[in-house]
């Protein structure tokens, strides 16, 4: 067996005395599209805040490429590859779309201008909008700012929170094959996911959380539409 790229072992977390998360597991292999699934509140954004670093678990252990990252703080999970792009596209609105970009990479302290380049190859609807404001952007386009945001990383293990949430279907399409691209690309993706039909077709494994709980993990090829679909009404 090859080292997981992630490995969550036994993760509870939550805000202050409310427990959230229930003693998660959840393995992503090297190279594959993993996709978190649940209905709303159920604790996906709490799972990938804590895998990111900016919750603190009370329980559990978080692996990254064999070793222990759980008490690192975000910005050393970056470093080591980890990029994330919260849910709500966040991203710095008095900056420029340029701007956000350099500033991103800056934070790496690397020197690598071919990841901007290549994060625009990824979405070339945003090379005509370089000199704008991002808090000018539409919710697509800043959506797809926030995923270059992240690619500027040189990430090894990408983690996008419903980068389709509220996005009109011919983004929503470029985004999808954006993200097929990245994972073809070698860079392993963890993603939350609501759109059953864009999950099932982008996944390679797909979990699904109830009540903070895992209640299903496993090969996409194991569940049908139905069977994926009465999960996520229980
Ligand atoms: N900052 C916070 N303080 C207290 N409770 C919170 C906070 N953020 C989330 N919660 C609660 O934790 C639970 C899980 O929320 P979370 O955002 O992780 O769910 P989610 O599955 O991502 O939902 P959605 O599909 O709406 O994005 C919810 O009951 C929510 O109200
Ligand atoms: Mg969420």
């Amino acid at each position: 067996m090859t080292t997981p790229h992630l490995n969550v072992r036994n993760l509870s977390a939550g805000y202050g005395r409310a427990r959230v998360l229930f003693d998660i597991d959840l393995t992503v292999h090297p190279g594959t599209i993993a996709c978190v699934m649940g209905r709303n509140g159920v604790g996906k954004t709490t799972l990938l805040n804590t895998i990111a670093g900016l919750i603190t678990p009370t329980t559990g252990t978080i692996t990254h490429t064999g070793t222990d990252i759980t008490t690192l703080a975000p910005h050393q999970r970056t470093r080591r590859g980890i990029a994330y792009a919260p849910q709500g596209h966040d991203t710095f609105a008095p900056l420029t779309v340029a701007e956000n970009l350099h500033v991103a990479h800056q934070a790496t302290r690397r020197n690598r201008p071919d990841l901007i380049d290549a994060a625009l190859e990824r979405f070339p609807r945003l090379k005509p909008l370089l000199g704008r404001k991002a808090g000018l952007l539409s919710g697509g386009q800043a959506q797809q700012l926030a995923i270059a945001r992240a690619l500027v990383t040189d990430p090894d293990l990408l983690i996008l929170d419903e980068p389709t949430e509220g996005i009109q279907p011919n983004i929503v399409a470029e985004i999808e094959t954006a993200i097929t691209d990245t994972a073809a690309q070698g860079i392993t993706v963890l993603l939350v996911e609501q759109y059953l039909d864009v999950a099932l077709r982008l996944a390679d494994t797909i979990t699904v959380i109830d009540a903070g709980r895992v209640i299903h993990t496993g090969p996409r090829t194991e569940l049908t539409h139905r069977s994926a679909h009465a999960l996520m009404a229980i």
